[in-house]
C-alpha cells in the first residue's frame, strides 16, 4: 500500500490522472474500474481536460462501474449508472456500450450480479479500478461486515452512509435502503487500485483501513492485501495517519522510475 499525501483535490486529481493516462497508452483497450462519489470527480474532470486538449483517447477502453443503488428507475438522475455518464463518459470519447454498471433494477439480482462478474471476467479484468472510501470505511458499498472473499452481490446500506448520500436526494428519505456493489473479492482482483479520500471527515477511516487491522468491520482495509493499492490523500484526510512523515519522505524521494 503506498499513501500519497498531497496538498489538494486538483492535485490528487492530476496524480491519479497521470496513473489513468499512463495506462491507456500503453494499454488502449485498459479496463477501469469507475467509482461515484465526490471523491473521484476531480479525475474525470482532468482527464476530460486531457481529451479535449491533448487527445488522450478512450475509444478502445471499457468501463466498469463499481456499484449501484437498487430500486431506482433507469435514468435516474442519482443512478450511478446515470452519474458516471453525467460526470465522466459522456464527456470523453468511449463507446456508451463499453461501459457497465450493475443492474439495480434486474428482477433476478443474483443473476444479475453473475452476469456482472461474467461480464468483468471476459473484458478481461480490470487494470485501473478508482475508489473512493466511506466515513464507515466501505469502499463500493460493502459495508462494515462484508466478507473480505465477496464477490458482487445486493447489500443493505448503514444508516450512516445513507445519511452521508442524502445530500445527493431531495431528502434522506429517498436514499434507497439497498444497493448492488462489487464485493471486496471482485475489487481486490482489480491489477491496481486508486483509492482517493479528502476532507477531515474521513481522516478516521483513513487511519482505520490505512494503520489499524484487517478486518471485515472496516472493508477498506483489505487493501492492505493488495499488491498494488495507491491511497491518495489531502492533509485533512491524512491528518490522523501515525507514520504521515514515513509516507510524505517516502513519496517525495521515490526513483522516478517506479511511477505509481
Ligand atoms: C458512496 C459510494 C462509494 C464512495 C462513497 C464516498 O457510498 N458507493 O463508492 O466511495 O460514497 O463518497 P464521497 O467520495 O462522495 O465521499
Amino acid at each position: 500500500m503506498e499513501v500519497v499525501i498531497l496538498a489538494d483535490h486538483q492535485a490528487i486529481g492530476a496524480v491519479a490522472a497521470d496513473a489513468v493516462e499512463s495506462l491507456i497508452t500503453r494499454k488502449p483497450t485498459a479496463v477501469l474500474g469507475l467509482a461515484t462519489g465526490s471523491s473521484p470527480l476531480p479525475v474525470y474532470d482532468e482527464l476530460a481536460r486531457r481529451h479535449a486538449h491533448d487527445g488522450l483517447q478512450f475509444a478502445q477502453a471499457h468501463g466498469f462501474a463499481l456499484d449501484e443503488y437498487v430500486g431506482l428507475p433507469p435514468g435516474h438522475p442519482e443512478s450511478y449508472r446515470e452519474v458516471i455518464r453525467r460526470e465522466f463518459t459522456s464527456r470523453i470519447d468511449i463507446r456508451p456500450e463499453n461501459v457497465h454498471g450493475p443492474d439495480g433494477s434486474a428482477e433476478d439480482i443474483p443473476g444479475a450480479c453473475l452476469s456482472y462478474e461474467e461480464a468483468i471476467r471476459t473484458a478481461g479484468g480490470i487494470d485501473l479500478q478508482l475508489l473512493g472510501v466511506g466515513t464507515d470505511g466501505h469502499i463500493g458499498f460493502n459495508e462494515p461486515g462484508s466478507s473480505l472473499a465477496s464477490r458482487t452481490r445486493i447489500k443493505t446500506l448503514i444508516e450512516q452512509t445513507r445519511r452521508d448520500n442524502a445530500r445527493f436526494f431531495d431528502s434522506i428519505d429517498d436514499v434507497p435502503h439497498h444497493v448492488v456493489t462489487q464485493g471486496l473479492g471482485t475489487i481486490m482482483d482489480a491489477r491496481h487500485v486508486v483509492l482517493i479520500a479528502t476532507g477531515a471527515q474521513k481522516a478516521c477511516a483513513v487511519h482505520d483501513f490505512v494503520e489499524g487491522p484487517v478486518a471485515a468491520v472496516c472493508a477498506a482495509s483489505i487493501l492492505q492485501l493488495h499488491p498494488h493499492a495507491t491511497i491518495l490523500i489531502d492533509e485533512a484526510a491524512a491528518s490522523k495517519l501515525k507514520l504521515a512523515d514515513y509516507y510524505r519522505y517516502t513519496f517525495d524521494n521515490k526513483p522516478v522510475w517506479q511511477g505509481l
